[in-house]
């Protein structure tokens, strides 16, 4: 790193930006995602909308990021549209308050839609670095997301170069963009640990207009510890997948797995690894967080490819005290080829995801709650699903101390269509969904799957109908969750009154 590129401070990065302009950050989940600029951007809108002037900015980045991008612009209400995904609190509040446009898309696709010109003009691209030299190569830190994207196209490029990151990260991340149709050829991945890119982004150093030094830990959540249901769940996947080893379904190498964020997650990795049925295998996933790094140690996971090292800042230390080994068993890449669908079929990766709701055909909803209010996002979850050579969706029976069943006759809002998903596991039991007809699916997810108190219930809405394909009834498929709204509880419908207006 030389002095020919110029140091400036946050607040004289923040002013460079201009109310209207859409803004490319990198991060990949709070991993490698800009600090310091954000927040001296929110202070800045803060400051000109006590003075009556508008300050509202478009925000794209590789999925959700830290307090202190999402959670401070949302707080300064200085997110105008923001794509692809997010989990702030605030954030969340001002999509469904209806201020902030929110665009969820599948985050394999975030890319190539800033390429083709879908998401309008990228001004600027600020991007977290571990080192970043004179002749413009920029080593990202613990996640690379899109930022090699918003790097080419973005009109003015902001470099935080974030000290807590050794310089000694380079040669962790495979960068790699392929070409637009109707050039593009096949990504050239044939197993996780394949690296066909650059250790580095190589830009114009022209155009990059500044600084600014920190030296900030990543913004990760810290996770519960494994409770009972969560780790009766991790138990049942691990089971299930035994199973198929048993029965020669998976092979006797394993494939590679992909695992959702979160705590079922880091129950399910670990239920993995204590499995005497299931040898050590290979991850091709999008986030990597602490339960995998236990499981590199202990040599149950061989390999991780990632888009992110979503992992506590304890962990990401001891990482880096011991950066010379993990180097031939991390490898951090760009989402649009983490999750390529190209890739994920070839591979067949086992994917392992959590939804909010599951109905009794195998449809998923994972994003929104009661059909109307955004969670998250799909982010990864439908480049797996769709593509996965065995697909489960995992979440606890219950939701809110029993008085939600997770297992309904209907989503409320579908990310996931039952083609895609093999297999759900709840807390009680695996359903199995691979050769099944939708009124085999309904009996079998019901009676494996579904809390106990919610059986009779379920049962109560389907059995009745003998014809048709798909037994639905269509004054009844939201009963359960016009039952919530009334009363507090989906007990208790009176399925004799929906069938008798069906
Ligand atoms: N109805 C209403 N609320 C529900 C619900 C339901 N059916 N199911 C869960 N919830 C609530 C929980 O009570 C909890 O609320 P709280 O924050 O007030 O406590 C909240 O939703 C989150 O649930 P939790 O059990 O903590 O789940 P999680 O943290 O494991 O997240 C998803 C679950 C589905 C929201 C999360 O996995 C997600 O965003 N998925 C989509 C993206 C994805 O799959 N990414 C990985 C792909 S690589």
């Amino acid at each position: 790193m030389t002095n020919q590129l110029a140091f400036i401070t946050a607040a004289e990065a923040a002013a460079f930006i201009s109310d209207g302009e859409t803004i490319g950050f990198s991060g990949f989940t709070p991993a490698g995602a800009a600090k310091a600029v954000p927040l001296a951007l929110a202070e800045r809108a803060t400051e000109l909308h006590a003075r009556g002037k508008p300050f509202r900015i478009g925000v794209i980045t590789g999925a959700s990021t830290g307090r202190s991008l999402d959670g401070a612009l949302a707080k300064a209400d200085a997110i105008a549209f923001r794509t692809p995904y997010q989990s702030d609190p605030d954030l969340r509040k001002s999509i469904n308050a209806g201020r902030t446009r929110f665009f969820d898309m599948h985050l394999s696709t975030v890319a190539q839609a800033i390429r083709y010109g879908f998401l309008g003009k990228v001004h600027w691209a600020i991007i977290e670095a571990c080192d970043v030299t004179a002749d413009g190569e920029i080593v990202l830190t613990s996640s690379v997301g899109v930022a090699p994207t918003i790097c080419r196209v973005a009109d003015r490029i902001i470099v935080e170069l974030n000290r807590r990151h050794p310089a000694a990260l380079r040669g962790f991340h495979d960068v790699y963009e392929p070409a637009d149709p109707p050039h593009r050829r096949e990504v050239p991945i044939y197993k996780p640990s394949d690296r066909i890119g650059a250790a580095t982004i190589k830009v114009d150093p022209k155009r990059i207009i500044g600084i600014v030094e920190t030296n900030l830990d990543d913004e990760t959540n810290a996770f519960d510890e494994p409770n009972e249901v969560t780790c009766k769940i991790g138990d049942n996947v691990a089971d299930f997948l035994a199973r198929e080893m048993r029965a020669k379904r998976i092979p006797k190498c394993f494939l590679p797995v992909q695992s959702g964020v979160g705590n079922i997650a880091n129950a399910v990795l670990g239920a993995m690894s204590s499995h005497s049925g299931i040898p050590p295998f290979e991850m091709y996933t999008e986030v990597i967080q602490d339960s995998v790094i236990e499981l590199i140690r202990l040599g149950k996971v061989k390999f991780a490819s990632g888009v992110s090292l979503t992992v506590s800042n304890a962990v990401l230390q001891s990482i880096y005290q011991d950066i010379e080994s993990f180097r031939s068993k991390l490898l951090l890449r760009p989402q649009e080829i983490a999750n390529n669908p190209e890739i994920v079929r070839r591979l067949g990766l086992i994917s392992i995801n959590t939804a909010i709701e599951v109905d009794i055909f195998g449809n998923i909803n994972s994003t929104h709650v009661m059909g109307k209010q955004m969670m998250n996002g799909i982010g990864g979850s439908g480049d797996f699903t769709r593509n996965a050579y065995l697909s489960i969706f995992t979440c606890p029976s219950t939701a809110k101390g029993g008085k939600i069943s997770t297992i309904v006759p209907f989503v409320s809002h579908l990310d996931h269509s039952e083609h895609s998903v093999s297999a759900v596991i709840t807390e009680n039991g695996i359903a199995d969904l691979r050769g099944k007809s939708p009124h085999e699916r309904a009996r079998v997810i019901v009676d494996n799957c579904a809390h106990p108190d919610y059986r009779d219930e379920l049962h109560g809405y389907f059995d009745q109908v003998k014809d048709g394909q798909t037994p639905q009834t269509l004054a009844g498929a939201f009963a359960m969750h016009q039952q919530l709204l009334k009363t507090g509880s989906m007990r208790g419908v009176d399925w004799e009154r929906f069938f008798a207006e069906a």
